[in-house]
Order: structure tokens, then C-alpha cells, then sequence
């Protein structure tokens, strides 16, 4: 898809959060002007030479103009022929007045190489969690407001409508707010669901979206009503954080999947979750998983897997498996020694990584 100069700008760090002004707007223009004029020359030496006073040339702001591939302009300046010379003109002038984006994200492709802060390998070594903002980190269970940033940013657009039927403390809507997508969170349990709330709403609105919280249970609640309370049919995203079973006992409720009598009751629910996701899920979106595995009387209980399993039952298909990295949880916190001592007489590796299961709706 590719949509001719528009009001949405890259920053340097891929970030399509910053809007650049009329301001330099109008500079880029006037630069594209410039470089149109360069194209009009036959001498590959005039060419160089006159990009070199360009170059040279503060108040047209080329060097080191974020929007600009300074790439091209290298190659500019080292290429033999007059035909490779303008090729890579014209490749500047693409990559200041066209965007070319997928119909699932804002990332501008003829500027792939400004978003070096999205990760695209399948190995997430994530360091110190971002507090930044609303987020507080003290909601046991939680996830890293990276995970739902990266993904986002990679698998939706602005003004997109997030679904996450695990809210808990709402680190996916505090992001979604951050990102300037709209978001739905569900949560079982009404007093984290009022904090949560009260917790996304005190992060700052810039882009005017939606994060509307519900509370209920997520398999039982009807997804399409409370669409259709916002006046859309569909989201465009789902990201599920479910309890990883009964490794954190969330409430004494019993529909809580924490409370799941056996394995087979929470693949089950989980199953009736990813339905209710999947109906009003966009055809062709993406949908998250982030689960670990467990222990269970000296057996690793490969749950991450199972529940993989289970939501591949329906239709979608799998694009991705991500691990992450985590340090210590608030579990097993200050007890490092005793953990390795317990691996040790024990005879098994003590969990430092999670998984991130990427689905596409067929
Ligand atoms: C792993 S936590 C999610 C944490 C969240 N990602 C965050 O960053 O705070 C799982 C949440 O799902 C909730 N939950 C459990 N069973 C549920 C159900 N059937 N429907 C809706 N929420 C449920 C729990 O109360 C808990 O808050």
C-alpha cells in the first residue's frame, strides 16, 4: 500500500508517534526541489558537486535529516555511473514523500532501516522493564510494558482497536493510550479491574483513543455487545496474558483460569477464550500469546505448548515463537541461592524465559 506525502512522519526512531510541523514539512519539500533540479543534469560530477553544496549547506538541513536516508546519500556520492547517481536521487526523493506500509502497521518500508528499535528476531533478551508513565509494576503477574510496545507497533496501525481479555493491571492499555490505539481490556476480578482504570487513566491522552475496561469473564462475556457499545464490529489486534495455569492464583473465583481443577479444564477455557477473541478478530490480524511453561512434581509441564496447540485447533495460523527473557520473579525473589541449590539437588534448569506465540487469523 503506498499513500502519497502524508500528515504522519517518522522520528528517528521509527516512531510514528512524532508528527513532523508544516515547518519542516515545507523544508522537505523545498529539499525534494532541490534534488528534482539534480536529476535534470547530465554530468555525474555536477551532480556530485552540486549535492556537495547542498550538503555543505546548513540552512536546507539535509545532513543528518532524519526523515532522509543518509544511506542514499553516501551512495550518491560513491556511485561510477549516472545511472546508479540518480537512482539513488530518486531513492532520497521516495524515501522524503512516499510511505510504504503494510495494511497492518505504520512502519514506513523505504525507511526500514530508521526502526532499529523494533525487534524482529525471535530471541527477546528485554532489560530493565519501562515504568515510564502510568505504568507502576506492582500488580503480581504482570507483564513488561515492552512486550505489548513491540507488538503493537509492529501488528497494528493508529486507531486500530486492541482486544485483551486478561487485562489485570492494564499495561496493554496504558501502552495502547501511549501508542494511540484504542483498546478493550476484560478483567474477572472488579477491584483490579477499578485499579486498573484508575491506573490507565492517569497516563496522558495525546491521541484522543478509547481504553475502556469491562469486567466479566472473558468466556462467558459477549465480545460482540460490548463491540457494538463502541460502535465498531471487529478489533484489529488481540493479545492474551492468561494465568500460566495455577502458577499465581489470581482470585478465589472459579472461573478465574488460575483456579483450573485440571489441565484439561484450562485448555478448555482457553479454548472458549481464543473463540471469543477470534469471532470479532479482523480477518488476517494477529493475535498474542504470552504463557510459560510449568513445573509440577519434578516434571516440566510444557503448558506454553499445549495452550499453542489448543488455540491452532482454530483457525489461524501460527507465524511466530518467541522467547523471552526474564530475570527474577517476584516469586522466587532474593532467592537466587536457594533456587540454584533446589536445581541442583533437584536435577532440573530453573525458568528464565517465557514464550510469545504469534498467530495469524486465517
Ligand atoms: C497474567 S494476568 C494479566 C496481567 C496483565 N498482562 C498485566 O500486565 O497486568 C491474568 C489476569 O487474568 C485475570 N483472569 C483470570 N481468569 C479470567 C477470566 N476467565 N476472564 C477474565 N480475566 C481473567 C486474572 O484476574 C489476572 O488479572
Amino acid at each position: 500500500m503506498r499513500k502519497f506525502y502524508q500528515e504522519t512522519i517518522f522520528n528517528n526512531n521509527g516512531n510514528s508517534d512524532v508528527s513532523t510541523t508544516s515547518n519542516e514539512k515545507n523544508l522537505e519539500l523545498g529539499i525534494v526541489q532541490l534534488l528534482n533540479e539534480l536529476l535534470k543534469k547530465n554530468e555525474i560530477v555536477e551532480i556530485k558537486e552540486s549535492l556537495k553544496i547542498l550538503l555543505n549547506n546548513k540552512n536546507n538541513k539535509i545532513n543528518g535529516n532524519h526523515n532522509i536516508s543518509q544511506d542514499d546519500i553516501e551512495k550518491v556520492i560513491n556511485s561510477y555511473s549516472l545511472e546508479r547517481t540518480k537512482y539513488y536521487i530518486k531513492k532520497i526523493i521516495k524515501s522524503i514523500t512516499e510511505i510504504k506500509t503494510t495494511n497492518y502497521n505504520d512502519i514506513n518500508l523505504n525507511r526500514w532501516k530508521d526502526y532499529d528499535d523494533i525487534i524482529t528476531d525471535s530471541l527477546w533478551v528485554l532489560g530493565k522493564r519501562d515504568n515510564s508513565g502510568a505504568h507502576n509494576g506492582q500488580y503480581w503477574g504482570n507483564f513488561v510494558p515492552q512486550i505489548p510496545n513491540q507488538l503493537m507497533k509492529r501488528y497494528t496501525k493508529k486507531g486500530d482497536w486492541i482486544l485483551d481479555p486478561f487485562l489485570g493491571s492494564g499495561t496493554t492499555l496504558i501502552e495502547a493510550r501511549k501508542l494511540g490505539r484504542n483498546a478493550i481490556g476484560i478483567e474477572l476480578q472488579e477491584e483490579v479491574a477499578q485499579i486498573a482504570q484508575n491506573t490507565i487513566n492517569t497516563e496522558k491522552n495525546l491521541y484522543n483513543v478509547k481504553t475502556t475496561v469491562k469486567i466479566g469473564d472473558s468466556s462467558k462475556l459477549d465480545f460482540k455487545q460490548i463491540l457494538a457499545e463502541e460502535n465498531i464490529d471487529k478489533v484489529q489486534f488481540v493479545i492474551m496474558h492468561p494465568p500460566y495455569w495455577d502458577i499465581i492464583k489470581f482470585s478465589e473465583n472459579t472461573e478465574d483460569l488460575s483456579n483450573s481443577k485440571t489441565l484439561d479444564d484450562f485448555l478448555y477455557k482457553i479454548g472458549q477464550i481464543t473463540d471469543n477473541s477470534l469471532s470479532i478478530l479482523e480477518a488476517n490480524r494477529f493475535f498474542i500469546l504470552v504463557i510459560s511453561d510449568k513445573y509440577y512434581e519434578g516434571e516440566w509441564i510444557p503448558l506454553a505448548f499445549l495452550t499453542m496447540q489448543e488455540i491452532l485447533k482454530r483457525k489461524c495460523i501460527l507465524k511466530s515463537i518467541i522467547v523471552k527473557n526474564f530475570e527474577e520473579t517476584k516469586g522466587k525473589m532474593n532467592q537466587k541461592e536457594l533456587w540454584r541449590y533446589r536445581a541442583l539437588v533437584g536435577g532440573f534448569y530453573i525458568f528464565k524465559h517465557e514464550y510469545i506465540f504469534l498467530f495469524q487469523k486465517k
